[in-house]
């Protein structure tokens, strides 16, 4: 199983997303998968420039060249896309939106003969609220459900309350957190194995840290102590 994930925070490797992210791509390597992390920040990919040359004028050719250049082919060949973004406004960050329009090469309408994949959405977010992914969670599935049929959106692995969660480890409070980071290795591995991740998994890293009022109060706090320290 080739899977090619993209991190679309620009903390990259030290975000939120990266902390659900990279155990299911430990989970999934331990169970055989072979595993390609990029990360958006450090590509140099422009917007699409919308002028669709890579469907009538060079079809499967972008004329615009960058790192897109050296992604599309791992895109095309890939059986599983991960796509990781932190919600920014109610959608993914900007350089991973640009990543995936620029795809536009291999899926030109009519060509046929499209890899059938399977799509996983890995986010994370501030609020309390797990509806707040519900439009990452439309998006996905309306890009992965083309007319070309075959492709799926397969498994979405969804952490909200993500600034508590890292506050908690920051506080040495990791007994709440770790079972988040194990059940993101599970469904790796569960992934690679089954092609989906079980409500009970996805449930585990989902799962509510505190009440939604306390969690607020606790924001509220901390914003506050951040703003004194900025001061100083
Ligand atoms: C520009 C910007 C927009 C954001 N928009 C939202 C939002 O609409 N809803 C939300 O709950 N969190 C929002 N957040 C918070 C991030 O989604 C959250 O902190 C996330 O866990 C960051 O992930 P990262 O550390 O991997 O970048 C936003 C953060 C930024 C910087």
């Amino acid at each position: 199983m080739k899977v090619i994930a993209i991190n679309g925070s620009p903390r990259m490797d030290n975000g939120n997303t990266a902390l659900i992210l990279n155990p299911f791509l430990e989970g999934m390597k331990e169970a055989g998968a072979d595993v390609e992390l990029f990360f958006a920040r450090k590509l140099n990919v422009a917007p699409c420039n919308g002028d669709m040359s890579c469907w009538f004028k060079n079809p499967g050719v972008c004329g615009q060249k960058d790192d897109m250049q050296m992604l599309l082919p791992k895109l095309a060949d890939a059986d599983v896309v991960v796509w990781a973004s932190p919600v920014y406004y109610s959608g993914i960050t900007g350089p991973l939106k640009n990543i995936m329009d620029r795809q536009l090469p291999i899926h030109v309408l009519g060509q046929g003969g499209m890899k059938k994949q399977k799509a996983v959405l890995v986010s994370t977010c501030s609020a309390w609220e797990l509806s707040t992914f519900d439009p990452l969670l439309l998006h996905i599935n309306a890009v992965y459900s083309r007319p070309d049929g075959g492709s799926e959106f397969a498994a979405a692995l969804l952490r909200p309350m993500a600034e508590g969660m890292s506050e908690m480890i920051k506080a040495g409070e990791t007994g709440l957190v770790e079972g988040i980071f194990q059940a993101a290795k599970d469904a790796g591995r569960q992934f690679v194995k089954d092609g989906r991740v079980s409500k009970e998994t996805q449930a585990k890293i989902s799962h509510a840290l505190m009440p939604r009022d306390a969690y607020y109060k606790a924001a509220e706090a901390m914003v506050e102590q951040i703003k004194k320290s900025v001061k100083g």
